[in-house]
């Protein structure tokens, strides 16, 4: 397996990281090096003979047995960063699928989450992923737009409760201050709205209210964290809840769908912008859930571990399988100037 791993400039931080800055050991530092060869040995290549097998599988064992060594020696001074260009599976917790890096020992979360901030969440998805973060020890901020509910399961939680109007930058702002300490910050709002049919359907107000609340929600979410994110230098996290609506298009979806279309826009230029960055980006994008928007569908506790595993991998977006082949043949009709066909489950 080749393994080559960016290194910054001598002197300059990884601009992935804030954390100390590492030289890089050899073997992931120096292409064409001995030891480079020594990683790239292939050990089952039948053509070789039993010795050349038998040194490759060495070679192989020490390169890693060495790069363990050098991990283990860090490990204390805090978050590393080494990002991968391949496309193998992970060494020691390198995070090769998804480019970004480890922490500690495999199988740990990427991103370490104190405290988390979700809006939403009196009910519903993002009620669940504030009862998933609280079981796991998550100091909370929670907010909603109904304050009684949120009460409530803040309550229950043991969280902190702001009430908050997504759709009011000025509230989102407050909200943000009141959570200078966020790992992860989930902008889970979306309301669905009463016209469910074509665009031209929908009355103008409704289109106002869901572009306000869907797309300004998550946008004003965004001016609010982001900027303190980036400024505290510390490894975080978004999750920003878009649809499988804003990835496939259903008839009959009405303003909902233009704007979950806008919000996995926004999701996926931020991951852009943040690209080289200590702060991630995952983007959900459930079928139906069993919440106050919808009486069938998955768990939304099923939902939330789903969500929340990405987020810990680093993972961009959470597709459900059955739907993924759905938005493919999206992709495909559009490629080839085919008019767009009713999505179906695989
Ligand atoms: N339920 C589904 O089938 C489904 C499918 C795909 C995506 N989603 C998305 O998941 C997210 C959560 O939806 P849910 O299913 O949990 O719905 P839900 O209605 O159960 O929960 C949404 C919560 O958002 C709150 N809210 C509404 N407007 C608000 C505002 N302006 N400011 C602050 N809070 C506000 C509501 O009070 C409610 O507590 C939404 O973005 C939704 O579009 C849901």
């Amino acid at each position: 397996m080749h393994r080559q791993a960016e290194r910054p400039p001598a002197g300059q931080a990884d601009p992935v990281t804030s954390g100390p800055e590492i030289t890089l050991p050899p073997i992931y530092s120096d292409a064409g090096s001995t030891d480079d060869k020594e990683i790239t040995a292939d050990p089952v290549n039948t053509d070789n003979n039993p010795t050349d097998c038998a040194v490759a599988f060495l070679d192989a064992f020490l390169a890693q047995f060495r790069v363990a060594q050098f991990l283990a020696k860090h490990w204390e001074r805090g978050p590393l960063y080494v990002r991968d260009q391949s496309e193998d599976d992970g060494l020691f917790g390198l995070d090769a699928a998804h480019g970004t890096g480890f922490r500690r020992r495999e199988g740990e979360p990427l991103v370490d989450i104190t405290s988390a901030v979700v809006t939403g969440a009196a009910s519903g998805i993002g009620r669940a992923l504030a009862a998933r973060l609280a079981a796991a020890g998550t100091r909370l901020v929670l907010a909603d737009v109904h304050a009684a509910a949120l009460a409530q399961v803040a309550a229950g939680l043991h969280a902190t409760a702001i009430p908050t109007d997504v759709a009011d930058p000025m509230a989102v702002q407050h909200l943000a201050a009141a959570a200078p300490d966020a790992d992860l910050v989930c902008l889970n709002v979306g309301i669905v709205g009463t016209a469910l049919g074509a665009p031209w359907e929908a009355d103008p107000r409704e289109w106002d209210t869901l572009l306000a609340v869907n797309l300004g929600g998550v946008v004003n979410g965004l001016r609010a964290f982001v900027p303190r994110l980036l400024a505290s230098g510390r490894p975080g996290h978004i999750l920003i809840t878009a649809s499988l609506a804003g990835l496939a298009t259903f008839p009959g979806g009405g303003a909902y769908a233009a704007t979950k279309h806008a919000v996995v826009a926004v999701a996926e230029q931020t991951a852009l912008a943040l690209a080289d960055t200590p702060v991630g980006v995952t983007m959900l994008c459930p079928a139906l859930v069993r919440s106050a928007m919808s009486a069938t569908g998955v768990d939304p506790a099923d939902v939330a571990d789903e969500a929340l595993h990405a987020v810990h991998e680093r993972r961009f977006a959470v597709v459900p399988t059955a739907w993924r082949a759905a938005v493919l043949r999206r992709a495909e009709n559009l490629v080839r100037g085919q008019p767009p066909t009713p999505p179906t489950p695989a």
